[in-house]
This record gives C-alpha cells, sequence and structure tokens, in this order.
C-alpha cells in the first residue's frame, strides 16, 4: 500500500472532508484521526487547541503521511501557521470557512457565517474577514454546542438538539430569502456542519446557498499530490478523466479510522455519513 494522507479533526466532523477527498482521489489510502476524548475544540482555548494539533500532526507524521489534510476550521485556525514551521517537510493543507465563495455567490450582499466561537475568534479569522470585498456584509454566529450536538448524534441517531440549535442561530442570524437587504447565502464555517445541512435546509427553504469548502479542499489536496509526484497510481487520470468512483481500476484507496474518543461512536458516523463499514482503532494519548 501506499503512503496514506492523514485527515483530522477534533471528531467526526472532519469525516465530511474526507467523503470529499475520497470522491476527489478514489485511490489514495486515508488516515483519519478523530479527537473525540477532547472534542469539541470549538469552546477551548486556542493554546489547548494547538496542543491538541501538535499531538496529532506530530503523531500522523510519524505514520510518515505524505499530505495532512487539517480537516477542522478550529484547529487550523489555531495551530497551522505554528505547525507549517514545525514540520517544514510536511504538506499540511488547512480549511477554512469558505468566504470568498460565499461572497461571490451571493446576490443580496448578505451573507451567514456559522463556525465555532474559536474559528470566529481567531486572528487567522479576523485577516480572512478583512481580505473580503467591502460590498459583502457578513453575518457573524458563534454556534456554542453544535458541533457538539452533531458529535454525539452520530451514535444515538437522536437529532432533537442539533435540530432545536440550528434553528436558534438561524434565527438569531436573521432574515433569510433572495429580497433585498435577507440573507441568501450560508457558510458551513466547521466541518460538522455539513451534517446538519438537512435541517438548515428545511429551516432555510430551497433558494439560500450553503457553502462548505469541503470539494476545494479536495481539490488543492489532490493538486498539491501531484506537484509533489506523490499520488498513488491512478491520480493524474482519476477526477480530471471523469473517472470518479472507478477506484477498482488502479486499485481502491483504504480507509483507516482512529480516534481518541469512544470507537462505536466514529464506527457509526462512518457508517451513517459516508456509508464506510470500517473498524475504528482508539488511541490514547
Ligand atoms: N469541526 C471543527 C471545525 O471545523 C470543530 C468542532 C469543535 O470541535 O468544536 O471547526
Amino acid at each position: 500500500m501506499s503512503r496514506g494522507i492523514g485527515v483530522f479533526d477534533s471528531g467526526v466532523g472532519g469525516l465530511s472532508f474526507l467523503r470529499a477527498l475520497r470522491a476527489e482521489m478514489p485511490h489514495e489510502h486515508f488516515i483519519y484521526v478523530a479527537d473525540s476524548g477532547h472534542a469539541p475544540y470549538g469552546e477551548r482555548s486556542q493554546a489547548a487547541v494547538l496542543g491538541r494539533s501538535r499531538a496529532i500532526v506530530r503523531h500522523l507524521a510519524d505514520q510518515h503521511v505524505k499530505a495532512l489534510v487539517i480537516a477542522c476550521n478550529t484547529a487550523t485556525a489555531a495551530s497551522i501557521h505554528l505547525l507549517r514551521g514545525e514540520h517544514p517537510a510536511l504538506a499540511l493543507i488547512g480549511v477554512e470557512p469558505g468566504l470568498k465563495p460565499a461572497a461571490s455567490l451571493s446576490q443580496t450582499g448578505r451573507v451567514g457565517v456559522m463556525a465555532t466561537r474559536g474559528t470566529l475568534d481567531s486572528a487567522r479569522f479576523a485577516a480572512l474577514l478583512a481580505a473580503q470585498d467591502e460590498k459583502t456584509r457578513f453575518i457573524l454566529q458563534p454556534c456554542d454546542g453544535l458541533a457538539d450536538a452533531i458529535e454525539h448524534s452520530a451514535a444515538s441517531g437522536d437529532e432533537s438538539k442539533t435540530i432545536a440549535l440550528c434553528a436558534y442561530y438561524v434565527s438569531a442570524m436573521g432574515t433569510f430569502g433572495k429580497k433585498p437587504g435577507q440573507i441568501d447565502t450560508l457558510v458551513l464555517g466547521c466541518t460538522h456542519y455539513p451534517f446538519a445541512s438537512p435541517h438548515l435546509r428545511a429551516l432555510l427553504g430551497p433558494q439560500v446557498q450553503l457553502v462548505d469548502n469541503g470539494e476545494a479542499v479536495a481539490r488543492q489536496t489532490r493538486r498539491r499530490l501531484l506537484q509533489e509526484g506523490a499520488g498513488a497510481p491512478g491520480l493524474a487520470q482519476s477526477t480530471e478523466a471523469g473517472c470518479i468512483g472507478k477506484a477498482d481500476e488502479a486499485g481502491a484507496g483504504q480507509v483507516s479510522l482512529f480516534t481518541t474518543g469512544q470507537p462505536q461512536a466514529l464506527q457509526a458516523a462512518a457508517q451513517r455519513w459516508l456509508n464506510l463499514p470500517a473498524s475504528v482503532i482508539q488511541l490514547s494519548f
């Protein structure tokens, strides 16, 4: 088996990006680490999130991954600038809320941004916001408890808390719709939130556009592997030739799942959201 691509998140949320990564690069081997034993990150200090990110990146670097996707907006904001300095030879790819694509999709010039408090309070997010065109107004909504509710719904199947929090935060942002002054585009600035999309969609109706960066990050990761000549056999042909899903021709990629929390929770989430019947190994650090 060729060297893997590491992917990590505070918990099960990064599976939404793993789904996009697998669709983009079906021949690659992915090693996913959920830090569910220490989730959620969003309401923890930047120093605590940096400490956990450092430990997980070191663990994955020791597995000789050929690239590492920090599939967590909160961890990216708290750590990527330092981790890049600490691992100069590692291709580290971070994620951030999709403000720019949302601004270009919006017709009303009003964009809602749902993210964790840690992401929205970070210097990295402040810089991202400052770099946007002034004609778009961003309505920022810290969503305390939402990632945690999604995290727990994976194993229990009970989404009542997720639904209640989505309703609460959507109404806190203002009025959604296509009319002047209304919010017509909503950024899902936490990798857990795509798993709440059906509930958000039900609350917002079909006109409001939901934006997450999963596919863009998957394309960026693929480009990076190609640049470095580190792709698995078949990478160069896979999606550009329109062969998504035909992994068998060059050998289907494997997925290895690890968690610092309860293996059943990650296993249930992978089965439920990715239709992935993989077993999960528990890590204790
Ligand atoms: N999924 C993470 C993100 O993208 C964080 C969720 C959390 O642990 O609070 O920000």
